[in-house]
């Protein structure tokens, strides 16, 4: 069967870029690629809705899933030395209806998880706005509802379009910016933390776990979203120092880092407030405004609003070029690897997916974009860990400079069941256009990709 044609490593996919970056820049990375929405905005809800204050707990299941996760993208890292990710790996290991799905699932967990981000965006400029008294007409603040009066997130909405326009003139020093943001970042974080810590009555975190086992797991479920883009640290593996230790040192550090600092701020954030009153839009600043320290509040959200635009400009960056590279092989339309002479980007890729992505962040609210973002990441996650076992099939154990998962198959398998665990978590809506999605994938596929694909070529 054609769909299984698979791609082998030859040189030409072999990078020759240059081997310089190391650990400390790995971590930088990956936090960098991490820290975002997840932590700034969706906390606020997950913690109002699902757990209560035991939602740090609900951040350790989830980070226990994505060590795990981490694990396999680090031995395909090592291993397998191809350019794009899951997209590249599963070409070689299961063959092309699955390299697509791969690309396919990615493509979305991307495009939603940029609409999340610019979704958290508004909502910490509005917050921002709103201290200095000024405030849109309800219908334009968030997405459809016509119960709540609002129709449409006009401030995604037009974020969406500056960073489509940026990322198609200037995605070289758009990303440049990214790495200063970490320590912006970084500051806030402490900020919050340093202050916060002061305002903590215990009396908060009673009841603890309000909603019981079943909120933390839903919580999980929820907060995921807050690890998802620790996979940048695998993408970059080709132009690491020393790639088959420092990768995986990377991946296991940044989780760890992250993880610790969600817990923080998720123990002081439900220390502060009672977790009733967190379902707002930009529950950090909101919490100090809650214990007058208004400030205090606004630092935190300009700061937020800076580092939150670069994380939406970085996932637009490497949507458009995931996009541009599937489109190279023939699985999506050649309009789509269109590259603009004067600035050498790949303009049609970007238009796309920022148009795609405006849509859905101005017409959805953020908690139904983020489980749809994790719905698609962790389907991806499942077909990196059943590709591990086919990798070991294939080319047998790791040799001693390659890395290693430990406890296989038993990790990959418990790293399947957690996966598939938080999906079952997530609401019905977010399992119908997960099903959509499906559709449409394979519709895409076989009415496209399988007859344009450029393995048929080299296959006559
Ligand atoms: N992990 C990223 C965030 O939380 C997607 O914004």
């Amino acid at each position: 069967m054609k769909i299984f044609r698979k791609k082998g490593i030859d040189n030409q996919s072999i990078s020759y870029l240059k081997r310089e970056l190391k650990l400390k820049d790995l971590i930088m990375l990956g936090i960098g690629a991490c820290i975002g929405t997840g932590i700034f905005v969706v906390t606020g809800q997950a913690s109002a809705q699902y757990a209560g204050p035991a939602l740090s707990v609900s951040f350790v299941v989830a980070a226990l899933v994505i060590i795990l996760s981490g694990l396999c993208f680090a031995e395909f890292a090592s291993r397998v030395p191809i350019s794009g990710g899951p997209y590249g790996y599963m070409y070689v290991v299961f063959g092309e209806l699955s390299a697509w799905f791969a690309g396919w699932f990615l493509i979305c967990e991307y495009m939603l998880a940029v609409s999340s981000v610019a979704s958290g965006w508004s909502g910490y400029l509005q917050g921002f706005l709103g201290s200095l008294g000024i405030h849109l007409p309800v219908a334009l603040t968030a997405g459809y509802n016509p119960k709540a009066g609002t129709y449409i997130d006009i401030i995604a909405a037009l974020v969406m379009v500056f960073i489509t326009l940026w990322v198609t003139q200037e995605a070289k020093k758009a990303l440049q910016l990214n790495n200063a943001m970490v320590w912006v970042k970084f500051g806030i974080i402490l900020l919050f933390i340093i202050v916060g810590v002061f305002f903590v009555k215990p009396s908060n975190w009673q009841p603890f776990m309000p909603f019981g086992a079943k909120g933390i797991f839903d919580g999980a479920a929820l907060v995921f979203f807050a690890f998802l883009g620790f996979d940048a640290i695998s993408l970059a593996a080709e132009e690491v120092e020393n790639p088959q230790k420092d990768v995986p040192r990377g991946i296991i550090l940044s989780i760890f880092i992250a993880t610790v600092l969600y817990i923080v701020v998720t123990m002081i954030l439900t220390g502060m407030v009672p977790f009733e009153q967190l379902g707002v839009s930009d529950p950090v600043a909101f919490a100090m405004r809650y214990v007058d320290k208004g400030v205090i509040g606004s630092i935190i959200s300009v700061g937020a609003i800076l580092t939150l635009l670069t994380v939406t400009i970085s996932m637009l960056y490497s949507l458009a070029r995931l996009v541009y590279s599937i489109s190279k092989d023939g699985l999506l339309p050649s309009i789509l690897r269109k590259v603009d002479p004067k600035h050498h980007t790949p303009k049609n890729a970007t238009y796309v997916a920022g148009g795609v992505a405006l849509f859905f962040a101005s017409a959805f609210p953020l908690t139904i974009l983020a489980e749809l973002t994790n719905i698609t990441a962790l389907s991806c996650l499942i077909m990196m860990s059943l590709g591990i076992l086919r990798l070991r099939k294939k080319m047998g154990t790791p040799k001693p400079n390659e890395f290693s998962m430990p406890f296989v198959p038993f990790l990959p398998i418990v790293s399947v069941i957690a996966c598939l665990f938080l999906m079952t978590r997530l609401k019905a809506v977010t399992w119908i256009v997960f099903a959509i999605t499906i559709v449409l994938g394979l519709i895409i596929y076989f009415a496209y990709g399988y007859k344009h694909s450029h393995l048929n070529e080299e296959t006559k």
